[in-house]
């Protein structure tokens, strides 16, 4: 059995004043026990939320890490091992906001992700296709396309240390959420592409999907085989909002 995972990626939101309001939402939660929760605040914000959630039932996340694991000349980045130093858990890697609208590339963010493999920490490995992309009937070539280049770069073992988050762009922030048979077929497509490799490996890999999750529409998403959780975006942003995506993957 997977366990389900829900991370909340607040992207480039907060000011040490709401950080400090959503952190205290976040305390009076009531969380699934068997649920992998985690946040992942803007890094300027890491050492306040590490700080913040003294329970340890939340783990902390960064949206990015350099390309390179260890300290050194790289101005304006941050090393995987400063993220571990902060308290971090998980790192995104890939995210479409960074692929599309910052160029990152897929060997750049190989790059990223055997850098943050190396230091121990979880990369959180976001795919998904435009809606050009879907509209031309492309879905399963991209997501398949964005996948290989990771399994071609670091092999199928890669995964037994990593999450995959299905985030289609067209359903990011626009409120438009892939229904739930939409985003289970692509899911079940990229598990089926790493069960090509390592069945068992497939099996164990947990599989979020992201765009525009809210508590209302929650529980039907992960309610199918292969969605392992989800990784929330604006609706992340709201303690109360946050808790019921939570509650709804553990039940
Ligand atoms: P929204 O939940 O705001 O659509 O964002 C999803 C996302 O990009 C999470 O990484």
């Amino acid at each position: 059995m997977r366990r389900p995972m829900v991370a909340g990626n607040w992207k480039m939101h907060g000011t040490r004043a709401s950080v400090a309001e959503l952190i205290e939402g976040l305390a009076a939660q009531v969380l699934p026990g068997n649920v992998d929760v985690a946040v992942i605040p803007s890094s300027l914000h890491i050492g306040q939320v590490v700080d913040g959630l003294q329970s340890g039932l939340i783990m902390v996340g960064a949206q990015d890490a350099a390309v390179q694991a260890e300290q050194g000349a790289l101005t304006g980045e941050i090393a995987a091992v400063q993220l571990v130093d902060a308290g971090c858990k998980l790192v995104l890697v890939g995210h479409s906001e960074r692929r599309l609208l910052l160029g990152e590339s897929d060997q750049v963010l190989n790059r990223k992700f055997a850098a943050i493999q190396a230091s121990g920490l979880t990369p959180v490995l976001c795919i998904g296709e435009t809606l050009e992309q879907r509209e031309a009937g492309q879905t399963l070539e991209v997501v398949g396309q964005q996948l290989d280049s990771v399994i071609k770069a670091f092999g199928i073992q890669a995964f037994v240390n990593a999450v995959v988050a299905y985030e289609p762009v067209w359903a990011i922030g626009t409120g438009l959420t892939a229904t739930p048979e939409q985003a289970q077929d692509v899911h079940a497509a990229i598990r089926a592409q790493l069960a090509k490799e390592d069945s068992e490996v497939a099996q164990g890999v947990r599989l979020l999907y992201g765009g525009s999750v809210k508590a209302a529409n929650a529980a039907e998403l992960f309610s199918m085989p292969d969605i392992d959780g989800g990784l929330v975006g604006g609706a992340s942003l709201n303690a109360d909002e946050f808790g019921a995506i939570c509650r709804a993957a553990g039940n």
